[in-house]
């Protein structure tokens, strides 16, 4: 059977999510209980990191730990991925002796290849184009604070980025309505805006984006990679800070979430991180609990 991988949300249906969500859930209570769960015993993930990376890198560490199994960081100045092997090759290599690989790339396409090439199950941990991993966490969260999420209005300010391409997927596949609020030239990836045209609402005014929503999700102005660009954005973006005045004309209920790392005084302002309705490092906790989930599930294939 060839392996499942999770390379984007639309790899996974709507209830196959639904359920990792849930089980997400059901992990976290049970790990907070203090139980032992050793479903990935004698199982092993390969974690493959082209970028820096705090939360992916423990998270996914910490959870094959505790699920019983082990983890093994390779990073391309130490193998032969950063001397030139083809992606194809280490691929074949790998995922001959381990069960499953996480892979961090910036080309999207380099994700792809490996996963073509690759006999065990590929996870997307980020790219340049998405991050699914971090979507699980945040509809986890949402869904731990203030129960289904459908039919809701999620209001995405800043660059149109990898984060926010995963929210695009997300609205498709959880039914809400994203309201996308990016300078001129920011923009997220006009083939998703055009495949998603039902879901999404491009604007300018971040105020217009942030009315009556039930969440409010941020990211940094430059990820990594645009450090070059880092002065050019803060100038483009200058007008695009979830602070006090953003959230006060968004729903009195409306959550606020930040993937992290977070930039104070730039996207978000310091008060924000620690506002009685930030989710933030709640969301950053969940990334554990949340990939536990999908680890049993594609090394697995089930959900128990
Ligand atoms: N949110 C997130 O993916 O964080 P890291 O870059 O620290 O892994
Ligand atoms: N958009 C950010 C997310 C970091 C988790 C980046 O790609 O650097």
């Amino acid at each position: 059977m060839a392996a499942r991988h999770f390379l984007t949300l639309n790899d996974m249906s709507t209830t196959e999510l639904e359920n990792l969500v849930d089980h997400g859930t059901k992990l976290r209570n049970e790990w907070r209980q203090g139980k032992v769960r050793d479903s990935l015993k004698n199982r092993v993930l390969a974690m493959i990191f082209e970028k820096s990376s705090t939360r992916t890198r423990v998270s996914f560490e910490a959870g094959m730990a505790q699920l019983g199994g082990a983890a093994m960081f390779l990073s391309p100045r130490d193998t032969q991925l950063g001397r030139g092997e083809p992606i194809e090759d280490s691929a074949i290599v790998i995922s001959s002796m381990v069960d499953a690989v996480m892979i961090r790339t910036f080309a999207h396409d380099t994700v792809e290849k490996f996963a073509r090439a690759s006999s065990a199950p590929v996870i997307n941990a980020l790219t340049d184009d998405f991050h699914p991993c971090q979507l699980l966490a945040d509809m986890q969260t949402y869904r731990e604070h203030r129960g289904s999420i459908r039919g809701a209005t999620v209001a995405w300010i800043g660059d149109g980025n990898n984060m926010c391409h995963s929210y695009i997927n997300a609205a498709m596949q959880f039914d809400f309505h994203l309201n996308v609020a990016t300078p001129e030239g920011y923009e997220p990836s006009p083939e998703l805006i055009k495949a998603h045209s039902d879901r999404i609402t491009l604007m300018r005014a971040p105020e217009e984006a942030a009315r009556n929503a039930n969440l409010l999700v941020t990211d940094v102005w430059a990820s990594m990679g645009q450090e070059d660009e880092q002065k050019a954005r803060e100038k483009a973006f200058s007008n695009y800070q979830i602070n006090q005045a953003l959230m006060d004309v968004a729903d009195k209920d409306a959550l606020l979430m930040h993937c992290l790392p977070a930039h104070r005084g730039e996207e978000i302002s310091a008060e924000m991180m620690e506002h009685p309705n930030s989710v933030i490092w709640h969301e950053a906790e969940n990334r554990l609990h949340a990939q536990k989930a999908l680890l049993e599930f594609l090394i697995l294939n089930r959900l128990d």
